[in-house]
């Protein structure tokens, strides 16, 4: 049932849910962005709340000599749920599986899943928020009480049996916990949000990551890229690599600020790393809807993009620099928004998709 991706680490197994094609995986699970990762909570920069929780409840655990807490990440994508999944396993000699909520349309797949695992395993669920309902109640006795409830047979002829699991831990991560149903939330132990990354602390991680890529970077540099990051180490890393293509072309091999500058122009990643899917969000807002307030799905169906892909990867950025406000009545462009496009200040109180 499961099949080797990865064997990185030699005391961390990476394992793969059959039911988990390469194409659902997110793009940073690909080796190479993977090496960039931290593989120990002391390499890992940032988050220091989250990372002190985590270091007290696996030395706690390991004392014990049991499995820890079954957790929850919440955030943006990009800032550090898969990699604290690898961590975690890699911190408590456990093997990981992973697997994706829309990966999983069968009760089958994850019975197959848990019956495979091994005493303290950790099981990663990304995007748990997209679970089927059916597959989410296989869930509760298997994070409980460590056993799965088949039944046989319909009607009058049903007979339950509890199959017994290994002890493993359930590490989901999801970028809409308001999605979660509380009977599932309540299940985890441990519950942390991760937020955007302070520009010191991207710093560090671009620094770290050119070191690891061996290219040279100089201080101001390192400042520039982590202003156009959105908050988001992932991003970083994915622009540190484009900008490392451009300086070993086009320039003498160390990054400079103005190199970042025109690499980076070229990838339509502005002063404030807002990229071309963000502005168009701002500016159909702007024009379309006079500055809003106008709801999420007009403003997708005006774009053609999908809702989902605006609530989760375009707009907590742009609501973490106020750029959009959200009412109960739907988006606003902020002035500050206004400005930064270059647009006259409108400001309206009409309704959603006027
Ligand atoms: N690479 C990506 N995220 C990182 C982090 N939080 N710390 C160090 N390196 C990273």
């Amino acid at each position: 049932m499961k099949e080797h991706t990865s064997a990185k680490h030699p005391s961390t197994e990476i394992t793969t849910g059959s039911m988990v094609s390469k194409e659902t995986l997110p793009i940073d699970e690909t080796p190479e962005i993977l090496s960039l990762r931290p593989c120990l909570l002391s390499e890992y920069i940032g988050q220091s709340a989250v990372v002190e929780t985590l270091r007290i409840a696996i030395e706690a655990a390991l004392k014990r000599k049991e499995p820890l807490d079954h957790i929850l990440f919440h955030g943006p994508p990009g800032l550090g749920k898969t990699t604290l999944a690898h961590i975690i396993a890699r911190e408590m000699g456990a093997n990981l599986n992973t697997t994706s909520g829309p990966a999983m349309d069968k009760g089958g797949d994850l019975l197959g899943l848990l019956t495979h695992l091994e005493e303290g395993d950790v099981l990663f669920v990304d995007e748990i928020h997209r679970l089927p309902k059916v597959i989410e109640e296989f869930l509760y006795p298997a994070m409980e009480d460590f056993a799965v409830d088949f039944v046989f047979d319909k009607g009058v002829h049903a007979r339950s049996h509890r199959y017994r699991l290994k002890r493993f831990v359930l590490v989901g991560a999801t970028t809409r916990v308001g999605l979660l149903s509380s009977p599932l939330r309540d299940r985890f132990g441990l519950f942390r949000t991760l937020d955007f990354y302070s520009l010191e602390d991207l710093g560090l991680i671009i620094k770290r990551s050119a070191l690891l890529l061996d290219i040279a970077i100089d201080e101001e540099a390192s400042d520039e890229l982590a202003r156009r990051s959105r908050g988001t180490p992932r991003i970083a890393n994915r622009l540190l690599k484009r900008v490392r293509d451009f300086t070993q072309v086009r320039s003498d091999g160390k990054i400079r600020k103005q190199t970042v500058i025109e690499a980076l122009r070229l990838e339509g990643v502005d002063e404030k790393g807002l990229t071309n899917l963000d502005r168009s969000f701002l500016q159909t807002i702007m024009e379309f809807y006079s500055g809003g307030p106008v709801g999420i799905e007009a403003i997708a169906a005006t774009l053609q993009e999908e809702t989902d892909t605006l609530v989760d990867v375009v707009e907590p950025y742009l609501l973490k620099i106020g750029f959009v406000t959200r009412t109960s009545q739907g988006r606003k462009a902020s002035e500050k928004a206004f400005s930064h496009l270059g647009f006259p200040y409108r400001h309206t109180h009409k309704g959603p998709g006027n």
